[in-house]
């Protein structure tokens, strides 16, 4: 679909989108459509239930004097304008447009007293976010179930102003569906190998992509890691990826992001049920963020400089598979006994994020992670967890969520969960033999992993996946974090 900007005019033809705020209350283009009409628009909002709230519509299809043009009516809701309000309002339009089996629209943004260069843009985004799709796979799709949408117009006086704003926008969007694409494939496409050649790509926007192999990872000792990996037929990777945006910075220590890859999560021998089994191969979600979060700050030139990490395994059960019991010694140099080879994602991220912070000395760590169930449990899938060893890292992480929609909620780490890790044979022990505080054990888990410094971890599993479409995230892969964190890094990171 193409996005686009232009000066104001009243389309001959196709469908204009106009708003309208509380209280029936018409934007100036709605006036001059509803006068030019002879009121139209005034009569099909008397004779309907549209007021103006927030995200309410209402189809006014080929009213008189308007040249066969038919207007979508769009509420504004109250003038005050809520964090991400304009995105949500993009995408519904969007959505609209597509059920309504439009081709192209234009979309008249004014809005008198706002600033409508930053209103366009942000409606482009949420229509952008709303309009993807992952169909590839679709061979025989009928054309009455495809998007019809393939051109949409945004006016505004400011075009240029508009563009600008759009700009980096754009590159975000192009970060979430690129971690959408990834997130959406299945096991047998994305696997470590295949997933971190999808990274490579990334080397075309300046970030430096390096994939370690499973003989580096062994000389490091990764081996909490790599016991994960030891029943798949495919080999794991460790991914590391370098966006230095502010090569003058006086503190060039980066900001890190680390992230979950388990391409596939059957359990290992520990093995799960088969209903649901296959949403397992979104237990990747936490790498596929980081990813997109890199290309989305390398393609709009962030000043800042960041390090993105990946442990990218499959958890497989064969003969040489990991079992319950097993000891193996982390990078760290703790031994970890494995007591539940599905308890597998803190495994790969306690190397991970020991690599992370033994090599580059990050000012903080940030990790993703389809965690636990328990997360699922505890919060649903309107808020991810959040963790933190910091209160000032995890009062920035929060703030981003509201700012952005991807909420956090933050729970609790502790001594006394910690404790309930203790191994009676090893240093600790992967799961707590019991399901009390199932995220927050995991938590504490991947906390023994680092350092003093700040870090803080967020669980993704009730949120990497939708099962409802919502105004910017359709159904499907979410790339949630991925918003979030990029909003992160521009309000606090960035000279
Ligand atoms: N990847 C799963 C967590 C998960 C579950 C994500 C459901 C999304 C939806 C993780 O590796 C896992 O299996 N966790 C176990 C931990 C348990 C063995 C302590 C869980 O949550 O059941
Ligand atoms: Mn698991
Ligand atoms: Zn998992």
């Amino acid at each position: 679909m193409k996005i686009s900007f232009a000066a104001p005019r009243l389309p001959k033809s196709g469908t204009i989108v106009v708003f309208a705020a509380e209280g029936r209350k018409l934007s100036p283009t709605g006036k001059a459509l509803d006068k030019t009409s002879g009121g139209a628009l005034t009569r099909a909002m008397g004779s309907s239930r549209f007021t103006g709230r927030a995200l309410e519509t209402l189809a006014v299809l080929a009213p008189a004097k308007l040249g066969g043009a038919s207007v979508l009516l769009v509420g504004s809701g109250k003038s005050d304008d809520e964090p991400g309000c304009w995105q949500n309002r993009g995408g519904t339009i969007l959505a609209q447009l597509n059920a309504a089996g439009e081709k192209s629209a234009a979309v008249a943004v004014d809005q008198p007293g706002k600033s409508e260069s930053r209103v366009a843009a942000e409606l482009a985004f949420g229509a952008r976010l709303r309009a993807y799709r992952f169909d590839k796979y679709r061979t025989k799709e009928k054309p009455e179930q495809k998007p019809t949408l393939d051109e949409l117009v945004f006016l505004v006086t400011d075009q240029a102003g508009a563009k600008r704003d759009f700009a980096p926008l754009e590159k975000v969007a192009a970060g979430v569906c690129f971690t959408r694409d990834i997130v959406s494939e299945p096991a047998n496409v994305i696997y470590p190998e295949s997933l971190a050649k999808r990274a490579l790509g990334l080397r075309e926007l300046g970030v430096e992509v390096e994939v370690l192999d499973e003989k580096m990872m062994a000389a490091l000792g990764m081996n909490a890691l790599l016991g994960v990996a030891q029943g798949s037929a495919k080999p794991p990777r460790l991914l590391v990826m370098q966006w230095k945006g502010n090569p003058n910075a006086r503190n060039k220590a980066p900001i890190a992001f680390v992230g979950k890859g388990v391409t596939f999560d059957t359990g290992g021998i520990s093995i799960k049920p088969a209903d649901h089994m296959w949403d397992m191969k979104w237990d990747m979600g936490g790498a596929g963020v980081v990813i997109g979060l890199m290309m989305a700050l390398a393609g709009r030139k962030a000043k800042v400089n960041v390090v993105g990490i990946g442990g990218l395994v499959e958890n497989m059960p064969d003969g040489n598979a990991q079992r319950p019991g097993d000891i193996v010694k982390s990078m760290s140099g703790q031994t970890i006994e494995v007591l539940n080879t599905d308890a597998e994602g803190r495994l790969v991220l306690a190397d991970a994020l020991w690599y992370c912070q033994d090599r580059f000395k990050p000012r903080l760590m940030v990790d993703l992670a389809t965690l636990t169930g328990a997360i699922i449990i505890a919060l649903g899938k309107e808020n991810a967890g959040l963790f933190s060893n910091n209160d000032k890292l995890a009062s920035q992480l929060v703030a981003a969520g509201q700012a952005t929609g991807e909420k956090l909620w933050r729970l609790p780490l502790g001594e006394a969960y910690d404790k309930m890790m203790d191994s009676d044979t090893a240093d600790i022990k992967n799961i707590s033999g019991n399901r009390e505080a199932g995220s927050i054990t995991a938590a504490t888990f991947i906390e023994r992993f680092v350092n003093k410094l700040p870090w803080a971890h967020i669980d993704i599993a009730g949120t990497t996946w939708s099962s409802k479409d919502t105004p910017i995230v359709p159904k499907g892969a979410t790339a949630f974090g991925l918003r979030l964190l990029e909003r992160f890094v521009a309000d606090n990171y960035e000279d």
